[in-house]
């Protein structure tokens, strides 16, 4: 059965999503919310995030990452589809797609929801997501919270 794909980003007001290798704000609540979306999962991944990631979460056994390069060890994206998913279920799976912005870039057309954290900042980063609001609609909202003075609240959005 195909998985059910959903993009998991947290972007700024002009969707920048990152600076260099780093992301432009320091928002815990932020990374205990992509946990808890993504822990048990399956997430496929761009190789420059995935070396960025903490080694306790590429190590965590309740995790599963497919790490797409186009070097040899490899996954090929345009094969994203059809990856082999190492916990099949008989239930519709979810696989959840964490980045970066190359990966975004070549997942949209496939993805079934989007899951935003929407950062009240303009960020002068230079990782962007792609234009998505003329074919997705925002389906539920949290309220609006501040942390380190940045206002943040978390979105989902549906094909429209
Ligand atoms: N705000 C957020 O929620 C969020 C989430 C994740 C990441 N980020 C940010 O995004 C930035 C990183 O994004 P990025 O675009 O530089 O890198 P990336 O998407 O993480 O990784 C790019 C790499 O993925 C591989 N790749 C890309 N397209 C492929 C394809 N079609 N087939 C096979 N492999 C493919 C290539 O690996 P090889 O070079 O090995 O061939 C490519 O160099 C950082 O700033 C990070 O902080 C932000």
């Amino acid at each position: 059965m195909k998985p059910k794909l959903v993009h998991i980003v947290a972007m700024d007001q002009n969707r920048c999503i990152g600076i260099g290798d780093n992301l432009p704000w320091y928002l815990p609540s932020d990374l205990e919310w992509f946990k808890a979306q993504t822990t048990g999962k399956t997430s496929i991944v761009g190789r420059k995030t995935y070396e960025g990631l903490p080694k306790s979460v590429q190590n965590d056994v309740k995790r599963t990452f497919i790490v797409c390069s186009r070097g040899p060890q490899g996954n090929d994206l345009t094969e994203v589809s059809n990856f082999p998913l190492p916990h099949p279920t008989t239930s519709q799976e979810v696989v959840m797609i964490i980045g970066g912005a190359e990966v975004y870039e070549h997942t949209l057309h496939l993805v079934d929801e989007l899951i935003i954290t929407q950062v009240k900042l303009e960020v002068d980063g230079d990782k962007f997501y792609p234009p998505f609001d003329d074919r997705f609609v925002l389906k539920d909202f949290s309220p609006w919270h501040v942390e380190n003075d940045i206002v943040f609240r978390f979105t989902r959005w549906v094909r429209a």
